[in-house]
């Protein structure tokens, strides 16, 4: 198996060009949109749309009424919306979810056309590292959602940890950057959340809360699978 990781949003911009069709993608937004996404899952929700944009979600939910509207803007609830990005709020249980975020979701649409895109966090690294050594893929690209226009250390952490997986296999250098990075701190990932500009900014929003729910390492055994538009739980060692 050959790891590439994506490291920051001007890579991820380029993805649409990518030949992906036998690669595994894994997209990583920490803090918070993947984490909230896989809390959602544990917690009931049945599919969770991903829209890049708060037109494109009003206008799938056009299409779908019963769905919740979801997401954020600047760490915020967008107004008129049924829920944030917090993912304390999908502890409760929403079956049909439309999401809009400023990076995590347009990194999952980013990656459509890859053969499998998958969602990780901190949260579920277990489940979903079993699943990749079920899968074998030939190219696993962890994606690094980011923050703005910026790399976030969170997410590349979440990647490294990933390669750490499988020392058997080929990284790229930006997997050995990854790599390198869980190593410096894998001792203390809740330190490595709270020094991490996300981690500070949603510290300073008094949202310490959502960072020690994200920094809760293999707490959720569940998968995430982007097909057809939407994310679905995936029960690894059944499907
Ligand atoms: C994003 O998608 O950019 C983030 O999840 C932002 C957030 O923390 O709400």
């Amino acid at each position: 198996m050959k790891i590439d990781v994506v490291l920051s949003p001007p890579e991820i911009d380029l993805l649409p060009k990518r030949d992906l069709a036998r690669t595994t993608a894994v997209v990583f937004d920490v803090l918070r949109a993947t984490s909230s996404m896989i809390t959602a899952l544990a917690n009931g929700a049945e599919e969770i749309y991903p829209v890049c944009t708060i037109e494109d979600a009003l206008a799938l939910k056009a299409t779908m009424p019963d769905a919740q509207l979801g997401g954020e803007r600047h760490g915020d609830r967008i107004q008129g919306f049924d829920v944030g990005n917090s993912p304390l709020e999908y502890l409760t249980p929403r079956k049909r979810i439309i999401t809009t975020t400023t990076n995590g979701t347009v990194a999952l649409k980013a990656c459509e056309q890859a053969g499998e895109v998958l969602v990780g966090a901190l949260l579920n690294n277990r489940a979903l590292t079993d699943l990749i050594r079920l899968r074998q893929p030939e190219e696993l690209l962890l994606v690094a959602a980011g923050t703005f226009r910026e790399l976030a250390l969170e997410d590349v952490f979440a990647a490294g940890m990933v390669c750490a997986e499988f020392p058997e296999a080929e990284l790229t250098d930006s997997a050995r950057v990854a790599l390198s990075l869980y190593r410096q701190h894998q001792g203390d990932v809740i330190g490595l959340l709270q020094a991490a500009r996300n981690g500070r900014a949603l510290n300073a929003a008094g949202r310490g809360n959502d960072v020690a729910w994200c920094g809760k390492l293999d707490s959720q055994a569940v998968v995430g699978v982007l097909k057809d538009g939407a994310v679905r739980k995936l029960h690894h060692r059944r499907d």
